[in-house]
């Protein structure tokens, strides 16, 4: 199939939608999912999960500005963090597959770069609800920071807000929103575990409200248990007592007295959990309703749900597999963005996330129809290696990729990133 490249077409609904059936591998598989799962190889014994991280362990970086790709990170990481802390991180779900798929994923799509466009300045902004930014790369919400350096989130927010990064801030983290918030300089969005009692939801909204986040991400794709098999092998290897931070005399009752500051001063009586099984498409009307600020979801992997969660009058969604962390599903979020935006492309903001280390990943998204994407476990090295100026050199690593990645592709603006550039390898 041979696809005519023409930038003046990418408001083209029609031709955007046959192109990203093309990309999604077959015009004839209908969006169901499970058509882009079968594309995938599962081989049966899956080579370390460090195996995208640098193979050479015995010479580590000694400073942030040494590394040369974000990669670099995760050996010091590794080294620095307690084992448990890095298993946590690394860890994808039974075997991993969705975790290699995420990355194996951008194999399946090369780059269709278009030459003698004038990229001597290239424009990276984004608008986002109204904000604008200078980068489209975003920090995904990730818990506990905490448990990677000593001054946890605070450390995250300053380094976003040396690039001007949107953050998106855990629930679960270990600084309350309000010093995130002053900390970033600038809003952030507040990420939403739902959890068996409403009241407590509601509370985090409003507390996240009040404080001047810009948006509740409400995460969706963390129903079940799951068996974080590097987390346990490490945490085997290392038998200290986990209890202190990990287990609260009352269960989630006590949480915030237990790291967890955004569960401080909440009758928790009755919560069971801090992620609910039992959330529906009904919870998240109601957190909808109870907010003014914009509603987004996280966690969306079909265009079924992508559908609903329009009708619903949420206002943006995130493509994400939680980092191959949620449920095996064996498919990379970069295969599925294709249906995700041919359903509502154009109707909202569509980010995404997973496996996102190179410029050239997220060119490859941003000329597909996504809107941004959020980075985690990379910038949770950068963390856990050097505190704040290791973050800062992930993100800053990131942007220096995707600059050349722009430049390449002939995109002197995100606008000039369009299907066409990309193909099914
Ligand atoms: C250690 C860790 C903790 C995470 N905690 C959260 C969380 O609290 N809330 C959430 O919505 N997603 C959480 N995530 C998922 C991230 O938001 C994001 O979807 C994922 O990290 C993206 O994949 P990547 O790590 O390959 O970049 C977490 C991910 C990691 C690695």
């Amino acid at each position: 199939m041979m696809i005519q490249s023409d930038n003046s077409q990418f408001d083209a609904r029609a031709n955007r939608r046959r192109f990203l059936q093309y990309l999604a591998g077959s015009a004839s598989v209908a969006w169901t999912g499970g058509g882009l799962a079968h594309a995938l190889e599962a081989p049966n014994r899956l080579p370390d999960p460090m195996v995208w991280a640098p193979r050479d362990l015995d010479h580590l970086i000694a400073a942030p500005k040494d590394a040369i790709n974000v990669f670099d990170f995760e050996a010091v990481a590794k080294k620095t963090m307690q084992p448990q802390h890095f298993g946590y991180m690394t860890s994808g779900i039974d075997d991993e597959v969705t975790l290699r798929a995420n990355r194996a994923g951008f194999l399946k799509y090369q780059l269709r770069p278009r030459r003698l466009v004038d990229v001597s300045k290239v424009d990276m902004s984004i608008e986002l609800f109204g904000q604008k930014y200078p980068t489209p790369i975003i920090v995904a919400p990730t818990g506990g920071h905490g448990s990677y350096h000593a001054d946890g989130e605070i450390a995250t927010a300053k380094a976003a807000r040396a690039g001007d990064h949107l953050m998106i801030l855990s629930n679960q983290t270990s600084r309350a929103v309000e010093d995130v918030l002053a900390a970033r300089g600038r809003p952030i969005w507040f990420q939403l575990y739902a959890s068996n009692k409403f009241e407590v939801a509601r509370h985090h909204v409003e507390r996240a409200e009040k404080a001047g986040c810009l948006a509740v991400t409400v995460t969706v794709d963390r129903s079940g248990g799951r068996n974080q098999e590097q987390l346990a092998r490490l945490r085997r290897a290392n038998p200290v007592d986990c209890t202190a931070c990990h287990e609260t005399p009352n269960g989630p009752a006590a949480l915030g007295s237990h790291g967890k500051p955004m569960y401080e001063g909440v009758d928790l009586s009755g919560l069971q959990n801090t992620q609910a099984s039992m959330m529906s498409w009904d919870y998240l009307k109601r957190i909808r309703d109870a907010t003014k600020m914009k509603c987004i979801i996280k966690g969306i992997l079909s265009a079924e749900d992508a559908r609903i969660a329009a009708q619903l009058g949420y206002d943006g969604i995130i493509v994400s597999n939680h980092g191959g962390r949620a449920d095996e599903s064996g498919a990379s979020t970069i295969e599925t963005l294709p249906e995700i935006i041919a359903e509502i492309g154009g109707k909202m903001p569509i980010l995404i996330d997973s496996g996102f280390r190179r410029g050239t990943d997220i060119v490859k998204a941003l000329a597909m129809g996504a809107t941004g994407v959020a980075v985690g476990r990379p910038y949770l090295w950068g963390l856990g290696a050097f505190g704040q100026p290791g973050v800062e050199r992930v993100l800053e690593l990131m942007r220096t990729e995707l600059l050349a990645a722009m430049q390449q592709a002939g995109a002197p603006t995100i606008k000039h990133l369009v299907p066409s550039m990309v193909k099914r390898a």
